[in-house]
């Protein structure tokens, strides 16, 4: 058989079959038209080893002796026995392929497993992976592991992927790739604040625009793996898998297992390269929401920072006032407003609006803001359940936990987070209760929009004393799957806990995702950056919080707050009532930027430039409309850029920083927009006595003299940032 070969956006992915398996010959830069016999790549075999050439295959099995993870581990129950067809040699039965798609069909007649696979190579340069195993025996068989991978170049020296924890999601971890296994593995039952959203492996010191990198994501909001692998003949895979409890996937005669989708992009141009394939992935599918689908993302005012739990309409109506003063065009009521919710202790399940709080409805509320042209959100938390609520008392059995005991009959509940548990929503009882309220709720009222929230792990998840986070995962999904299709007007964000469920598996269902409960502006920095690794800005929400950071006691500018939230789904989290004067002037100007750039933000590229000063970050977007042939944004007619100063820096002078991305050929004016003399942040802004001039007055330069030489950068203070706008003349 031919080899398959798919091509996208300066990508190759080459798949041979010549040696009998499936194997990845090449993911990597593109290779033109022709290939040579790819039998020139088979290895020579070392002294003391097998007697064969051994492939890395698109399933690496023992019966060729792979010696790193297996692609697929499982078993055959026989008569009730484990511990069959404990190794598969899977050999091709078909590979076709159309140029961007192949469909490659393995199988081991004696084992009784076949294993599709279909791969796409998507127009950006995403590559898109899954697996699906079927069942071809008459007896059951197990599968323990089914793992998507890819072998990566012998030059990816070192690896970088991401972790954190509540109020600190998504920050980076570097290491040099050496023999062994770097295993990063989820066991939250969600996707978890810890969860790497990328794992990226690349040449020696590759950076934000330097390097050639290799990354891959693994679709899926339950527990996980993510690896790179490197074996002792020196070759390296990294990919990922679902990690399944014990006897999660059982395969009846003729069933079958798919896996999460494994996501992959290769650059030659650094981790800027990985998003922009990302990114023109995102913005290519139908539903998604921003400046390509012609429905702006719109100014948002989450009451959780303003309010918390002490909803009173008269409050909720003036806070809805002046949100609709300051330009808001969204308006979400989070947490707080149903049934028995005064706190966190209690109300979870008992999806009804609160009576004694709300003797009418949410109409009123609803009211005050549509008649204001605001959409009207709503915060659920459809998983979680508090022993204090109705629903609890009534279905204890609904309640998950380990044992084949329900709740009500004294079996064990896993500890509390948050005085919450999960409801069981592989019960059919239990999901359909919960589609029904949530769908009662959106077609009762006018409801544009959901803040869907997820605020524990799942801990001994089992359904009838058998462990079930992959059914759960499952069953929540076809949950916002049924309600989408319900009400398909109806936005979505995913929160959970802040940033705990972020990842492309709930991303196909939702419309934005929560980066995290931290609104203080310099933790965001780093969070937004890493998270906008793979997400672009419109899908990242992005709130100015209070002045005085609630999660880190941070007190920061109206406009750093307000810089750092601009490159993301602009909002705001904070009690706006008490906002006057120049304040509320200066915050007006920071909505009406937002609105003037939003169609920018959320359809260019993002840039981020290699700054060796560790206190500096120079970040921005640039009008992306079309690509020239030697691969610069020839549509860079304009572009926002955000200066950033962390901290003090070590040098008196910050330096010339370039500033990539615009177009060679063209001529920008460059102005500093924000804070400009006379702001009441300027005087907090600036260190120096007499800034740089383009700093004052603005200047003219080519992008080729902008993205070699650059501009010296001004001397600001610690925690503080300007926005820079480029035009092109
Ligand atoms: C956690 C979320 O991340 C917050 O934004 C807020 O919605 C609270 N939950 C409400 O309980």
């Amino acid at each position: 058989m031919h080899p398959l070969h798919l091509r996208s956006a300066g990508t190759s992915l080459v798949i041979s079959t010549h040696r009998g398996e499936a194997e990845i010959t090449h993911w990597g830069a593109d290779l033109g038209e022709t290939l040579p016999d790819l039998a020139i790549l088979n290895e020579p075999i070392p002294p003391s080893a097998i007697d064969a050439n051994v492939p890395a295959g698109l399933l690496p099995q023992a019966s060729s002796s792979w010696q790193g993870r297996p692609g697929l581990r499982g078993q055959r129950i026989t008569d009730g026995v484990p511990g069959f067809d404990f190794s598969l040699r899977l050999r091709t039965v078909s590979a076709t392929a159309d140029g961007t798609a192949a469909v490659v069909v393995q199988s081991d007649p004696d084992a009784g497993i076949t294993v599709t696979s279909n791969l796409t190579l998507h127009p950006g340069g995403l590559l898109e992976l899954r697996h699906t195993a079927n069942n071809d025996g008459t007896s059951s068989f197990q599968i323990d592991e089914l793992a998507t991978m890819l072998p990566v170049a012998p030059d990816a020296v070192e690896l970088l992927d991401l972790t954190g924890r509540w109020c600190r999601e998504r920050h980076p971890q570097r290491r040099a790739i050496q023999q062994g296994t770097w295993v990063r593995t989820g066991r939250h039952g969600r996707t978890g604040h810890d969860s790497s959203l990328l794992l990226a492996a690349g040449t020696a010191g590759f950076g934000n625009r330097h390097g050639k990198v290799w990354a891959t994501h693994l679709a899926w909001s339950g527990n996980h793996e993510q690896f790179a692998d490197s074996v002792a003949d020196g070759r390296t895979m990294v990919g990922g898998s679902e990690l399944l409890g014990p006897a999660e996937v059982v395969l009846q005669p003729g069933g079958s297992y798919t896996t999460p989708a494994l996501f992959a992009a290769y650059s030659d141009r650094g981790l800027d390269g990985i998003s922009e394939a990302f990114y023109s992935w995102f913005r290519s599918r139908p539903h998604h929401v921003g400046a390509a689908s012609g429905k702006a993302r719109p100014v948002v005012l989450n009451t959780w920072e303003a309010v918390y739990f002490d909803h009173n309409l008269d409050t909720l109506i003036e806070l809805a006032e002046s949100a609709a003063d300051l330009g808001v065009e969204r308006f979400v009521l989070d947490d707080g407003w149903f049934r028995g919710r005064r706190g966190d202790h209690a109300g979870l399940g008992d999806w009804y609006v609160d009576e004694t709080l709300w003797p009418d409805g949410l109409t009123p509320l609803i009211d005050a803001v549509t008649s204001r042209g605001m959409e009207f959100g709503l915060w659920v938390e459809p998983e979680m359940v508090n022993l204090d609520s109705d629903i609890a008392r009534a279905h204890p059995e609904w309640l998950v936990g380990p044992s084949a005991l329900s709740h009500k009959d004294g079996g064990r509940l896993p500890l509390g987070w948050r005085q919450q548990h999960v409801i069981d929503l592989v019960n059919p009882d239990a999901w359909q209760y919960i589609y029904d309220r949530i769908d009662a709720l959106l077609s009762e009222n006018t409801i544009s929009y959901l803040k869907w929230d997820q605020n524990r792990d799942l801990l001994e998840h089992g359904h009838a004393g058998r462990a079930s986070v992959h059914e759960q995962t499952l069953a929540a999904y076809r949950l916002f799957d049924a309600l989408r299709t319900a009400h398909p007007g109806v936005e979505i964000e995913s929160c959970s806990s802040g940033g705990a469920r972020v990842d492309l598996g709930i991303l196909e269902r939702t419309d934005r995702i929560w980066a995290s409960d931290c609104n203080d502006a310099l933790e965001r920095q780093t969070i937004q950056r890493w998270t906008g690794l793979v997400l672009p800005p419109e899908l990242v929400g992005g709130h100015i919080g209070p002045t005085t950071s609630h999660t880190t006691g941070r007190t920061h500018d109206l406009s750093f707050r307000a810089i750092t939230a601009l490159f993301g789904h602009f909002g705001m989290e904070w009690d706006v009532r008490s906002v006057t004067g120049a304040e509320r002037d200066e915050l007006k100007r920071f909505i009406g930027l937002y609105k003037e750039h939003r169609g920018l933000i959320h359809s260019g590229r993002m840039v981020r430039a290699d700054v060796p000063d560790e206190s500096l970050m120079v970040h921005g977007v640039v009008a992306d409309t079309e690509t020239s042939d030697a691969g610069t944004p020839a549509g860079a007619t304009a572009a926002l850029f955000a200066v950033v100063k962390t901290r003090t820096g070590f040098a008196e002078l910050p330096g010339r920083v370039a500033v990539p991305g615009l177009d060679p050929l063209r001529t920008y004016r460059v102005e500093a927009i924000f804070p400009a003399p006379g702001d009441a942040d300027y005087g907090h802004t600036f260190t120096e006595a007499r800034p740089a001039p383009w700093v004052a007055s603005g200047a003219e330069a080519s992008g080729r003299f902008l993205g070699e030489v650059g501009l010296p950068m001004p001397v600001l203070n610690p925690e503080h940032a300007i926005l820079l706008r480029f035009t092109a003349l």
